[in-house]
């Protein structure tokens, strides 16, 4: 079965083919990072926007995949013969910009008479470490990105359970802050990591928040605010810390190291607790090599296997959508007339609480 996945759920136009759940035929994404740099964040409106404007153009490169490709706009026939189904991300995400790929896909469901499934985008992250073929089930998932910290047990595909998550701020969103205050780039992650490179992680003590905590839930506020107190001065009230490079890069390299520390170290204890064996990460936060490496290191003393898929398939794409919606769709789901009666869902459910 062939699925064509549409992702717009923040900053990237995604459209992608896979092959029953596995295969990736084309994974193409357009990001929004240079329009939304001069702004240091995602702005909504903007993202919609920028989504509406490119969203046909994604899907085309996506459907030049297919042996015999057709150009839009949509022809009937041999095109949807060509695709089987669709499947388009509905949440979590930013209403507007979730509205626009949902509304290409179902134009394109309804013009190709295919039936289409609607994706959870975090469930779909938690995918990527068995689309990628570095992990197999179970295993537990830390989807980390600007705008999620959410921790998985994935016993299958459509198994998924969410164990805990980000209290206040994402740990993407942390690094995007902290190169706020350090005077460094957006996205703040890659540019964090950067600067950390030269520096001293043990240099500055800031706080590990949650990690003594017996729940799996994260918290990153308390963490932006010591780094804003260490740079300005306590309760910003100076006297103002001069940043030479040096500085900046020990404040980065110890903001990196008390990130990492927390984000591997709340990932074993759960994965622990559960008896998985595999631990992954997922989300544009994957891509940070501390964290890769401390994973590695402390999961293999731990006996356990790290397993983290290639970045291209961490942050945000559109073929981790259709992987999962293939399974969607096997179990039944996208069929008959009300299959276009998609409805976005832009919030986040919160975890089932269970007695331990
Ligand atoms: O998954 P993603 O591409 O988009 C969404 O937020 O959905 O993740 C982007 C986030 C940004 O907050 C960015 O700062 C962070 O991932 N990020 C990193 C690194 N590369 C990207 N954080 C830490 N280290 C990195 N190397
Ligand atoms: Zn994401």
């Amino acid at each position: 079965m062939l699925v064509l996945g549409i992702e717009s759920s923040c900053d990237e136009t995604a459209a992608a083919l896979v092959r029953d759940g596995k295969t990736v035929l084309s994974n193409v994404v357009a990001s929004q990072v240079e329009i939304h740099a001069r702004f240091g964040g995602v702005v909504p409106e903007v993202a919609s926007r920028a989504h509406a404007e490119c969203v046909s153009r994604i899907v085309e490169q996506a459907l030049a995949a297919l042996p015999h490709p057709i150009p839009l706009p949509v022809g009937e026939g041999e095109r949807a013969r060509a695709v089987d189904a669709l499947a388009v991300t509905v949440r979590p995400g930013l209403a507007g910009s979730l509205l626009v790929g949902v509304s290409a896909a179902s134009a394109l469901a309804l013009a190709w008479d295919l039936p289409i499934v609607a994706v959870h985008h975090l469930h779909a992250h938690a995918y990527a470490p068995y689309l990628a073929g570095v992990a197999e089930y179970p295993f537990a998932c830390l989807v980390a990105s600007g705008g999620h910290t959410s921790l998985y047990e994935c016993r299958g595909p459509l198994e998924v359970e969410l164990l805990g998550q980000t209290i206040d701020d994402a740990a993407g969103e942390a690094f995007d802050k902290a190169a706020a205050v350090l005077g460094l780039g957006f996205p703040g992650g890659p540019a964090v990591s950067r600067a950390a490179a030269a520096g001293n992680p043990g240099a500055y003590d800031f706080p590990r928040s949650k990690l003594a905590d017996g729940d799996d839930d994260f918290s990153f506020s308390g963490l932006k605010t010591a780094l804003l107190y260490a740079v300005e001065g306590p309760g910003m009230k100076g006297p103002k810390l001069g940043l030479t490079e040096k500085i900046r890069s020990d404040l980065a390299a110890s903001f990196e190291q008390a990130v990492c520390e927390v984000l591997v170290g709340k990932l074993l204890r759960a994965a622990t607790r559960r008896g998985l064996g595999t631990v992954s990460i997922a989300g544009g936060v994957a891509a940070n090599r501390k964290l890769r490496a401390m994973l590695a290191e402390r999961a293999s003393a731990e006996g356990m296997k790290a397993a983290v898929a290639p970045t291209e398939l961490c942050t945000d794409n559109a073929a981790m959508v259709a992987a999962l919606g293939y399974h969607q769709l096997a179990r039944g789901e996208g069929r008959g007339p009300d299959r276009l009666a998609l409805s976005i869902a832009p919030e986040l459910e919160r975890p089932v609480r269970r007695k331990r």
